[in-house]
């Protein structure tokens, strides 16, 4: 048991990830806003709190469409492959998802999406309107003449096209004042502070109602619009509601969403705030169901200096990471030298750095040279309170710190080393055999402390450190291989 728990103080924890285009492999952005997610999902856990975990696809795109017909197969043979790939990338990093939606699943999620569009229609604010625009299927969005640079969206580089429709509209801009209320009062809560002024600021300039549905002619995929066979949902009104038709909205068989909705966290990446702090929340007011409690949102990894992207060029491939430096690596590079709030780079350097000095050196080394003192010099493993208090460190993870949080667990790696130089126990042992052996075991106790914290960062190390340690054996090969 690493922390008291009991009935009353264990709560439900449903924490989501961005539904993932399936239009190409995931890069390391993507596996950041994963990992993140799985260190908190992992961190409630261990706090004894009930925890759901949902992680997903973004099915019905028209970049899906496309890019199944540059690769020359069929759109559902692509889909599954691509799916396929990203599920191997996440059991490879060790993310401990409860479900993955796929959002061209018509059992599990059709249901939900058409219940929540019935409710919103039945509210009154759903309107066929006619409408001229420029749309951009990078964005999956309209967008206006100024955001264009040489007449391109700049995000994507690419001509929007000019459409000109007959489409159901949502009445966004009659939520305008209820959402600022909503975050104002920090009832739906967003994070960083930065991201929150951001939101507040778009809404004392208004909401413009936004089109939620597309001609069935014109798109290829999509889920129909009810009693409407003309038209296909918007493909962004259909993504967002994967977070409820996961957990059986609009099903007969419905406990899951009964048990964890509304959501605890929703994680997402800066680029898509405008959809989750004012769309997302109006659909959900509009269909009177309540607000998810948190809205997390991260910067972007970039390399270069640029944003990682594959349009851009400059993707770094997790699976090539983990081959060489394995998931654990991985996982500690995202958890500490991306900071959770603001961009943060990478470079092939920076990490080989980092996984050197802090890992192989670090961390690897500090357990090798504890536990072969141990197994030299300790008749029986130390013996390892039950409990520990890891306040400090909880607090991190529970403010998404999640950098301070590993900051912590290096500070008490540093500790344990200091004290190995200072009381040199492997010397003392010799002269003062009780002595030296009372140290070594307050070492193994203190390397064991830093294994509860690893719990959700780094999950097998964890769980091989105190392997080691119950067992007061020394690794047989080193934890951290140095990389040249
Ligand atoms: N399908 C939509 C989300 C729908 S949620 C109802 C989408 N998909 S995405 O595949 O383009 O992006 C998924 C997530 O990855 C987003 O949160 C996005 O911010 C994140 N990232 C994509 N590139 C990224 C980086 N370079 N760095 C960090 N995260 C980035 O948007």
């Amino acid at each position: 048991m690493e922390k008291k728990s009991s009935n009353s103080d264990s709560h439900s924890f449903y924490i989501t990830t961005p539904i993932f285009y399936p239009n190409a492999r995931l890069h390391l952005g993507h596996a950041y806003t994963t990992t993140v997610c799985d260190i908190l999902a992992r961190y409630h856990r261990l706090k004894g709190d009930k925890t759901y975990f949902l992680t997903g696809s973004d099915e019905n795109t028209e970049k899906v469409v496309r890019a199944a017909t540059v690769a020359g197969k069929s759109t559902k043979d692509y889909l599954d492959e691509i799916v396929g790939n990203f599920k191997d990338l996440f059991s490879k990093l060790g993310i401990s998802y409860d479900q993955f939606i796929r959002t061209t699943d018509e059992i599990n999620h059709y249901s939900g999406a058409i219940e929540l569009w019935n409710r919103i229609n039945k509210s009154g604010d759903l309107e066929k309107r006619s409408y001229k625009g420029l749309y951009c299927v990078g964005h999956e969005s309209f967008i206006t003449e100024k955001d264009l640079v040489d007449g391109k969206c700049p995000d994507h580089n690419e001509l929007p096209q000019v459409l000109e429709e007959t489409n159901w509209f949502f009445k966004l801009s009659k939520y305008t004042e209820a959402i600022k209320e909503k975050i104002s009062s920090n009832e739906f809560k967003i994070v960083p502070d930065s991201r929150r002024n951001e939101i507040l600021a778009l809404l004392d300039r208004g909401l413009e109602d936004i089109s939620f549905s597309r001609p069935a002619n014109t798109v290829s995929i999509g889920i129909p619009v009810p009693n409407d066979s003309s038209q296909k949902m918007y493909v962004w009104c259909d993504a967002l509601s994967n977070y409820i038709s996961a957990l059986g909205f609009g099903r007969t068989e419905d406990s899951l969403y009964k048990e964890f909705w509304p959501a605890n966290v929703h994680v997402i990446g800066k680029d898509i705030l405008r959809f989750h702090a004012a769309i997302w929340p109006a659909m959900l007011l509009s269909a009177g169901i309540p607000l998810p409690k948190t809205l997390f949102v991260h910067g972007f990894i970039t390399s270069g200096g640029k944003k990682m992207s594959k349009s851009l060029g400059n993707v770094i491939d997790p699976l090539q990471l983990i081959e060489e430096y394995g998931a654990e690596a991985v996982r500690y590079y995202l958890a500490r030298h991306i900071s959770p709030f603001e961009d943060g780079d990478i470079t092939l350097e920076s990490f080989r750095e980092a996984y050197n000095a802090h890992l192989a050196n670090g961390l690897g080394n500090l357990v090798s040279r504890v536990m072969k003192m141990a197994e030299a010099n300790l008749e029986a493993p130390a013996v390892i309170p039950e409990w520990e208090d890891m306040t400090e460190y909880f607090s991190y993870l529970e403010k998404f710190e999640i950098n301070k949080a590993v900051d912590c667990i290096w500070a008490a790696i540093t500790e344990i080393d200091k004290r190995i130089q200072e009381d040199q126990p492997f010397k003392l042992v010799k002269a003062d055999k009780d002595r030296g052996q009372k140290i070594i075991s307050e070492l193994v106790v203190k390397l064991y402390s830093v294994a509860r914290m690893l719990n959700p960062i780094l999950p097998d190390t964890s769980v091989k450190m105190k392997k080691y340690i119950k067992e007061n054996k020394t690794p047989s090969t080193p934890l951290f291989p140095r990389k040249e």
